[in-house]
């Protein structure tokens, strides 16, 4: 009868999201046995935070893997793939929204999906048991695998398709990534002009937890919303000398008036 190796893992990347999977997939019992990543040095970082080898070269990965987890640049996926030549065919596993689970067909036997939806950056403290885990297997086996990594490490978990997975994570970016970017741009703006950032933190805090006991519609305030339209052409010419910034502050106020005004 064959092994069943599956609960051995190879990391492959060291960047963002490994720094926190890996640990909580060795706390969810899996056992890793190495990292395996392009640059040298966060290699070694993330195996020495993870008690592992840590290699470069896929091809020095363990025969004894049974499961590969994709945590590299989503464009990296089938590149590497085709660079990894095992004979015992592990499952692969990859951990982005918007990348198909189909990118692994013809390549292996079983395959996974396990994505968090979730902001991960390195050095930040997170506690992912209550972070939404979307998992997707190829057959009942490599979904009972993924089912079982999500369960050891968060309490929410959804089996869902591809496409479904990348509506959520496009969704995900409208409302994280576009918000980050929006404190980034007001962060510039007001050091530029010798005023701090830390002053809209009560402010920001109060607008994401809003939105926590209401509809995201009824949370709107500001300008755009009341149709204050003398407040709106100042703040447009305040920006004249930041086109960037200006085409931004129209298109978005443009986009709040239209919904509260049509
Ligand atoms: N961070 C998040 O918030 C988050 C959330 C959910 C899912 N994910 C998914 O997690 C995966 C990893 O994202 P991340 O945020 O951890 O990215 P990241 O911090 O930028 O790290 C990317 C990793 O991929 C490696 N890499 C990049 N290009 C490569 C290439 N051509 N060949 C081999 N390795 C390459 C990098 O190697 P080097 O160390 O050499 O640069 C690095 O180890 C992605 O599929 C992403 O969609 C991320």
């Amino acid at each position: 009868m064959e092994t069943d190796h599956s609960d051995k893992l190879v990391i492959l990347g060291s960047g963002n999201l490994a720094w926190h999977l890996g640990p909580a997939l060795q706390n969810a019992g899996f056992t890793i046995l190495q990292v395996c990543s392009r640059t040298e040095n966060s290699a070694r970082l993330l195996g020495e935070r993870l008690g592992v080898e840590w290699i470069t070269d896929p091809a020095g990965i363990d025969e004894e893997a049974g499961t590969l987890v994709f945590c590299i640049s989503d464009n990296a996926i089938p590149d590497l793939m085709c660079r990894i030549e095992l004979r015992t065919r592990p499952v692969l596993i990859h951990t982005a929204g918007s990348v198909s689970l189909d990118v692994f067909n013809g390549i292996a036997k079983e395959s996974g999906v396990l994505y968090p939806l979730m902001t991960f950056t390195k050095d930040r403290t997170l506690h992912l048991q209550n972070v939404p885990f979307c998992i997707e297997g190829s057959s009942e086996y490599s979904l009972a695998l993924v089912e079982r990594m999500a369960r050891g490490i968060s309490e929410k978990i959804y089996q869902i398709n591809s496409e479904e997975r990348k509506i959520l994570h496009l969704g995900g970016i409208i409302a994280s990534n576009f918000s980050n970017h929006m404190y980034h741009l007001a962060a510039d703006f007001l050091s530029a002009r010798g005023m701090d950032f830390e002053i809209l933190k009560p402010l920001i805090m109060e607008t994401a937890s809003k939105i926590m006991e209401m509809e995201p519609a009824a949370s709107q305030t500001g300008p755009a919303s009341r149709n204050d339209t003398d407040v709106i052409q100042d703040h447009a010419d305040l920006l004249k000398d930041l086109p960037e910034l200006q085409k931004i502050y129209t298109f978005v106020t443009d986009s709040i008036t239209n919904h509260f005004n049509s």
